[in-house]
């Protein structure tokens, strides 16, 4: 059987960010295809609440939201998204999204964005 590989690529939204620095631990994943995968997001700003959102980016497909969280209890993932992935908040300024078996239809850019608004929607 021929191995798959898929492709994940980190980003952060600048424009959601003004007063609050994103981090990612890594910018680039090439896993295997069934192999789990974990993205994560970590910030730092003036505000103690911030809201983070997940969005994945296909080529030639606009941002698509997959998950938020509004504090460090709440997390909500996306109808489209329930079946593959999972967000976690460890902490108030952390938090990641995972696949534990992703396929080629994952393959994706993915973005993390901190907000102190809740609009989940990009204009
Ligand atoms: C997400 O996490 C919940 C709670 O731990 C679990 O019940 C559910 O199966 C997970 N979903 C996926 C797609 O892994």
């Amino acid at each position: 059987m021929r191995r798959l590989f898929l492709i994940f690529i980190l980003n952060v939204l600048p424009c959601l960010g003004q007063e609050v620095t994103v981090t990612q631990d890594k910018k680039l994943v090439v896993i295997h295809a069934g192999n789990p995968i974990q993205l994560h997001c970590e910030w730092r700003g003036t505000t103690a609440t911030y809201r983070v959102f997940w969005y994945q980016h296909k080529a030639g497909k606009g941002l698509e939201l997959m998950a938020y969280s509004f504090s460090e209890n709440d997390r909500t993932v996306e109808l489209k998204f329930i079946n593959s992935w999972n967000i976690t908040r460890s902490a108030a300024t952390k938090s990641s999204i995972k696949c534990t078996k992703p396929t080629s239809e994952e393959s994706a850019v993915y973005f993390c964005g901190v907000s102190t608004h809740s609009h989940k929607k990009l204009s």
